[in-house]
């Protein structure tokens, strides 16, 4: 890992009084978007500093103009006391920074280590670039967060948690005294998350100031030493370690504690009801070696693992977009085949995939068309017309974006100026607004704030209720806790099932993990 030692002159010629980073009165616009407003907050050395807020409140934003990414409006950042001027991502870099950014921001045909090593600037005794040092820092780095698979792949070719992974390893690769994270656990699951935390930990303790945005707000009080709160991009709240409670975080970030975090009752389903969708034995002869579940109809069915589980190339082959070397499956009682995607929806199976923002979304093109996109069944003038009516599509976006409070100007801005979240939720609102017999959610809620957190579930919860199936796949094992059943994957296998509502995390973790594992992690 690469060394911690602060450069020398930083230690003799500042006061480590003064705070390494500060935003004074810093506000952006977007034309009429104010997306930060009068914001002054500063980082000390050796901090962890976790920054809150709900989707749209401004904390990328904030980011962005620290990492030169974007400039501020009006206000200023210093550095080291000093009043510093980043205009692009260089200058951030100059200065020892570095981020995580929301968007993961890989080069797609670079390999793993090529993407971590990218720009590092390592020179050996000769002047070059020394590529075998900035490799074996990246092997070190791969070996601390656990990056199990071939550094050499394309990234292109790994999951969006493996490419979660080389992002957040590309970060720490380089000698930085500031590192801004952001959500850098949204496509982690439990084990790389304390990973992750052990590394953040480490670095504050070597002296290296870290930034961290998260939704997660456990992840947030476990570990800042301070915590700033965003709500329209205004600072609502600053705590310190052990100075606040829940309620007063879920109160800056919301403006109040009602109603929120992942509801505790659900519907309950009866014993007898009809299996609405059934996997026996399914095999692709590689990810997915031997899974079985059902559903009932009124069933929400989460299945815990961990990444690399096989959880969502289940959801592949069950979608259509993987091929199954053996297993059968049944949909309302008939046996069941997709043969492409296409097959799949056609006979009433929706997925709502994992990574939605980069897959699923045309950045430059409205939040309406996004929503509305391929959805002809509901938006046609009439099934005689090939043309999209505007009056439909109009009434979907409209009662989608009051149903996951979506923060958007209006429905024609272009959704890649929507916050992460929202983005988010934007794709969600395309799945649900199509009406399907199951419905396979491939971490519903990541990258979500607390209070979408709730109306997604309210959505799926009535989507099961009116008599469909639900799966879901979720790393936030509190968020399993709600569903009726919890299905295990280990390696490809389904390997149990327990029986909910009110699945503990400890008997997920203890199927999940086993002893040995489970060992690892706490
Ligand atoms: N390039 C842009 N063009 C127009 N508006 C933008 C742009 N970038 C951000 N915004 C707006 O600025 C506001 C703050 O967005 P920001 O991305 O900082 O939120 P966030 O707190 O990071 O949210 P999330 O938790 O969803 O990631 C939002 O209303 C967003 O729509
Ligand atoms: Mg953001």
């Amino acid at each position: 890992m690469a060394n911690r030692e602060p450069a020398p002159d930083t230690v003799t010629q500042v006061d480590p009084s003064v705070p390494l980073v500060e935003a004074r009165d810093v506000s952006r616009s977007f034309g009429a978007v104010r997306a930060l407003s009068g914001v002054s907050l500063d980082f000390r050395r050796g901090e962890i500093h976790g920054l809150v807020g709900a989707n749209g409140a401004g904390k990328s934003t904030l980011l962005n103009i620290i990492g030169g990414v974007i400039t501020p409006s009006s206000g200023s950042i210093l550095v080291d006391g000093e009043e510093r001027s980043i205009e692009r991502p260089a200058d951030a870099d100059a200065l020892g920074f570095s981020f995580i950014h929301q968007e993961l921001a890989l080069i797609p045909d670079f390999s793993a280590i090529d993407n971590m090593t990218l720009g590092v600037k390592e020179v050996g005794r000769l002047g070059f670039v020394d590529r075998r040092e900035a490799s074996r820092r990246a092997k070190d780095v791969a070996d601390l967060l656990g990056m199990g698979f071939s550094l050499r792949k394309p990234v292109r070719q790994l999951s969006p948690a493996e490419r979660g992974l080389v992002a957040i390893g590309r970060a720490l690769v380089r000698d930085v005294r500031f590192i801004a994270m952001d959500e850098p656990t949204a496509v982690l699951s439990d084990v790389e998350c304390q990973r992750l935390f052990r590394i953040v930990r480490d670095l504050a303790a070597t002296g290296v100031t870290v930034a961290y945005v998260s939704h997660r707000l456990g992840e947030i009080e476990d570990l800042s030493d301070r915590i700033t709160v965003f709500k329209d991009g205004r600072v609502t709240g600053r705590f310190e370690r052990g100075g606040y409670t829940r309620d007063d975080l879920v109160r800056g970030i919301t403006g109040s504690t009602v109603g929120l975090g992942p509801r505790a009752e659900i519907s309950r389903v009866d014993r007898d009801a009809p299996i609405v969708f059934s996997a026996s034995h399914l095999s692709d002869g590689d990810r997915v070696r031997d899974v079985s579940f059902d559903v009932r109809a009124g069933e929400i069915v989460g299945i815990a693992g961990v990444v690399g589980a096989g959880r969502t190339e289940t959801f592949g082959a069950i979608f259509g977009e993987r091929k199954l070397t053996s297993g059968e499956m049944t949909l309302d009682g008939k046996p069941y085949r997709a043969a492409n995607v296409r097959d799949a929806v056609r006979q009433g199976v929706a997925l709502v995939p994992e990574e939605r923002r980069s897959q699923a979304l045309i950045m430059t093109d409205s939040v309406r068309s996004n929503m509305t996109m391929g959805a002809w069944g509901s938006t046609v003038a009439n099934r005689f017309s090939p043309f999209v009516s505007d009056r439909k599509a109009n009434g979907v976006t409209d009662r989608m974006v009051k149903a996951l409070s979506i923060k958007a100007r209006d429905p024609q801005v272009a959704v890649g100026t929507l916050s992460g979240g929202n983005q988010q939720k934007v794709v969600f609102g395309r799945w649900l607004s199509r009406g399907a017999r199951v419905m396979l959610l491939d971490e519903p809620t990541r990258g979500v704030d607390i209070g979408a957190r709730q109306q997604i579930w309210q959505t799926m919860e009535d989507f099961a209720a009116a008599g469909n199936a639900v799966v879901v796949v979720s790393s936030e094992l509190e968020e399993l806790s709600i569903c009726h059943r919890v299905v295990v994957m280990v390696e490809g296998r389904t390997i149990g099932e327990l029986q909910g509502p009110g699945v503990t995390e400890e008997q997920m973790l203890s199927e999940i993990y086993n002893d040995h594992v489970k060992e690892e992690i706490v």
